[in-house]
């Protein structure tokens, strides 16, 4: 059979596309390592999500000594942590010179969770943990979007990214405060505060602690993973009977700053439960 020229290059330049598309499919899919959402975990389980050890409370945690740990529940229409601190959560901060573990699960529907700017990108599903490892260079901020359609509010779920300089990257927390509810006028009255360092190396804060009108402040250094007290001696001399404020402060090094508050009532006994 004779076959014409023209046709010959056709039938060859066909050829050549299709085993040049089977080729950039199997790269795509295999040859970059980009990977759906792996199933071969366990699934968890959406509506109970309180009851999950990593995803009861949310939030970043040190795991080796340039590891860090972020967990992070999506739910309509919000990241926790990472949406603004005006819709009840922090933003995600984390350190520079680190591997960071993102991992992200939903509460409700299906989101995504994408940092702008970033090769960070994955979709959340219900059920499921999306991981992600990245390591940031330099401190900055990025913005976080959901680009999964998940509900009305769909164009409002946006969170904060921030990374600071792994030297002044402080974990601090103030665990619990303990102090008396009420006390006689003029009497003295003493509040321990409890700092937790979550972090792996010793580090040093300043913990404040005001009541009306008075400030205390004083420096301490917590150990590695560990916690430390500090007690303030507030004094209710010259003090009218009334229901008093106090605040305690802990720097984080960062912007944000760990406070709890509760009152101390001066002259009568009243059952406020203290914060
Ligand atoms: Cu969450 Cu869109």
């Amino acid at each position: 059979m004779r076959i014409h020229t023209y046709e010959k290059i056709w039938l060859v330049a066909a050829m050549v596309l299709i085993v040049g598309i089977i080729a950039t499919i199997t790269y795509g899919a295999v040859g970059l390592g980009i990977a759906m959402i792996d199933d071969s975990e366990d699934t968890i389980d959406a509506a109970n999500l309180g009851d999950d050890e990593r995803f009861a409370n949310p939030g970043i945690e040190q795991v080796g000594e340039d590891e860090y740990e972020v967990t992070v529940v999506a739910r309509q229409f919000n990241y926790d942590p990472g949406t603004d601190q005006l819709r009840g959560f922090d933003p995600i901060e984390v350190p520079t010179d680190s591997e960071v573990t993102f991992y992200v699960t939903s509460g409700d529907v299906i989101h995504s969770f994408s940092v702008v700017d970033t090769n960070l990108n994955t979709m959340v599903v219900p059920g499921e943990v999306s991981t992600m490892t990245a390591v940031f260079d330099e401190p900055g901020e990025y913005g976080i979007l959901c680009n999964e359609y998940c509900g009305p509010q769909h164009h409002d779920m946006e969170g904060r990214l921030v990374v600071h300089d792994v030297d002044e990257f402080d974990l601090f927390e103030i665990e619990a405060v303990d102090g008396p509810e009420a006390v006689d006028p003029g009497d003295e009255a003493a509040f321990t505060v409890t700092v937790a360092n979550e972090r792996l190396e010793e580090r040093s804060t300043t913990v404040v602690f005001e009541f009306d009108e008075q400030t205390f402040e004083e420096d301490v250094t917590v150990d590695a993973d560990g916690t430390a007290d500090v007690t303030f001696t507030v004094d209710t001399d010259g003090l009218e009977v009334d229901d008093y404020s106090w605040t305690a402060t802990v720097d984080d090094g960062m912007e944000r700053i760990v406070e709890e508050s509760g009152q101390l009532a001066v002259g009568e006994e009243e059952d406020e439960e203290e914060e």
